[in-house]
């Protein structure tokens, strides 16, 4: 029975150029896990998009002196190519700019706004009176008042990850002129936080597989008891308010719409798609759904969009919230913002991408920060992926290549041919079950322990010396090692989908299983596809 499985992912600001952080943190281990679905015969739908709204975006277009469409449109293009170059599988990847979003998001307010979740009020809001003008949550720093961080922004502490609101902070400051923020009174739309979260405790207590970072985090901010929250902004970059009673110059806040956008974006592609039904995902009781996002979403995404989901009523609240940590480079947070490490692009033009992808999916920080310096990456590259697994497959090939016009004479199998591909297949379930689990490394290690088996059996069995007094040995040896290099890349596939594929491209095959074991085609030749990876200096 194939199961609907919504892969949501964080909808990336398009402010600012990305850095291999976000890619490990959110949109690898993502695709590694839709990819793996899509083999086992799930319904995948893996959806995200830019988010287009917020201010990072106006922040970077007021430096840039130019419109905060420009922004969005040159980075929104720049991700797209990330994407490509990664393989990063999308069945939908979209904007918060689209009608359709706006339309969801405006719906899902009047429901909220009817069902008396979302209610109006006077409000402080942070004002720069140098300026003339109202501050958005990121326009304001001071000190955070749960763990004085001194650098804290408006909305979320970097430090602690809480979710702020700017008159928390101590020595609130704006970051236009450095003055003291002042408030000013204002009207606003509040989500009643405080009456949505008495369901979401008994919710959160039944999450025990959930990573203990986010689950602990979660349960904590519901138990100190939720405040409720201003959903609209004095903006003018955003989604309208589709009630007109507050006034020009007010939005919807950024981050109570761009969650939505993993439901927009599922209806947007659905009514792309010939007969396929958006409810399937998000209504149906036995689909499943997974956000991956980096730490500092986790408040939005294990509290505050399942209240959403619990006050509109019917949709399909998360199955986990597989939230990574950071990847710190030479120790510092990857940040587009910050600029630490070098960009993706120039990642992009010096490494193969499954490279990149492998060598991100070793370190991936799915329970701690995790560190990751350049000279790291290199020796996995080298001493890991082209060693071992690139390496394999050059020996077998060329020993084909070199010696046989084909493999059909080989003589029966022996225990050692058999156990190997026996292992092969256990290891199937082996990688499979750490995947479901979203325990990816551990995946990839169980993957790449059997392609050292694969090297292990190969220096054991040496068909380069048999083959000089028993050539249907060496045929049968070698049959059995490319029937495992077989199994290796359905096994590496998820994690590098394009080297995978060339050389499971690269040989005849009896069946075509996808996440098991094959029959290679007895006397198959082999395809030369040269070298798979690059080795570093
Ligand atoms: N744009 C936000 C960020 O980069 C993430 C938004 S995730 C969403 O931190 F679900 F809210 F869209
Ligand atoms: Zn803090």
């Amino acid at each position: 029975m194939s199961k609907n499985i919504l892969v949501s992912v964080a909808w990336p600001y398009a402010s600012g150029s990305r850095h291999l952080g976000h890619i490990g943190g959110a949109y690898l281990p993502a695709d590694i896990f839709a990819r793996y679905h899509r083999l086992i015969g799930n319904n995948v739908l893996m959806v995200s998009g830019s988010d287009a709204h917020g201010t990072p975006i106006t922040v970077r277009a007021d430096e840039e002196n130019v419109e905060p469409i420009d922004i969005v449109e040159k980075y929104h293009n720049e991700f797209l190519g990330y994407w490509d170059k990664l393989s990063i599988s999308w069945d939908n990847y979209t904007t918060t700019m689209t009608d359709n979003h706006k339309e969801v998001v405006q719906d899902i307010f009047l429901k909220l706004l009817e069902k008396e979740y979302i209610y109006k009020e006077k409000t402080l809001q942070a004002y720069d009176s140098s300026e003339d003008r109202f501050l958005p949550d990121r326009y304001v720093e001071g000190t955070c008042p749960k763990c004085s961080y001194e650098s804290a922004r408006g909305d979320q502490c970097d430090s602690c990850s809480s979710t702020l609101d700017p008159e928390e902070l101590i020595n609130p400051k704006s970051k236009i002129s450095g003055n003291k923020a002042e408030f000013k009174e204002t009207e606003h739309f509040f989500l009643k936080l405080s009456a949505l979260g008495k369901d979401l405790l008994p919710w959160l207590k039944t999450k025990e597989d959930w990573r203990p970072h986010v689950i602990n985090w979660a349960q904590s901010f519901v138990e100190e008891g939720l405040q409720d929250r201003a959903i609209t902004r004095d903006l003018d970059w955003g989604i309208d308010i589709p009630v007109d009673d507050l006034g020009e110059g007010k939005k919807i806040y950024v981050w109570f719409e761009a969650v939505i956008g993993y439901l927009s974006a599922s209806i947007e592609w659905a009514s792309k798609e010939e007969g396929r039904n958006w409810e399937d995902w998000w209504k149906n009781k036995d689909a499943e759904s997974y956000y991956f996002i980096g730490k500092d979403n986790v408040p939005f995404h294990s509290v505050i969009w399942p209240a959403i989901l619990l006050g509109y009523g019917d949709l399909n609240l998360p199955t986990n919230v597989p939230a990574n940590q950071y990847i710190l480079i030479k120790g510092e947070k990857a940040s587009a913002s910050r600029s630490v490490g070098k960009t993706l692009s120039e990642y992009l033009d010096e490494w193969e991408p499954d490279a990149i992808r492998y060598t991100l999916a070793s370190v991936l920080p799915e329970q701690a920060d995790s560190e990751l310096s350049e000279s790291e990456m290199v020796r996995r590259n080298n001493e890991e992926l082209v060693a071992t697994w690139g390496n394999l497959v050059q020996r077998v090939f060329k020993q084909i290549e070199n010696n046989f016009d084909d493999i059909s004479e080989a003589s029966n199998e022996l225990d050692t041919d058999s156990e190997l591909l026996k292992a092969g297949e256990e290891t199937f379930s082996t990688v499979g079950n750490y995947i479901e689990k979203i325990e990816l490394k551990n995946a990839l290690q169980e993957a790449m322990r059997y392609v050292s088996k694969v090297n292990i059996y190969l220096n054991e069995t040496e068909p380069w010396k048999v083959i000089n007094d028993d050539k249907k040995r060496a045929s049968r040896i070698l049959y059995t090692a490319l029937s495992a290099i077989d199994i290796c890349s359905n096994l590496l596939y998820p994690f590098m989908p394009s080297t995978s594929e060339k050389v499971s491209t690269a040989m005849e095959k009896d069946s075509h299983n996808k996440w098991a074991k094959n029959d290679i085609k007895i006397g198959t030749q082999v395809k030369p596809i040269g070298h798979l990876f690059k080795k570093f200096d």
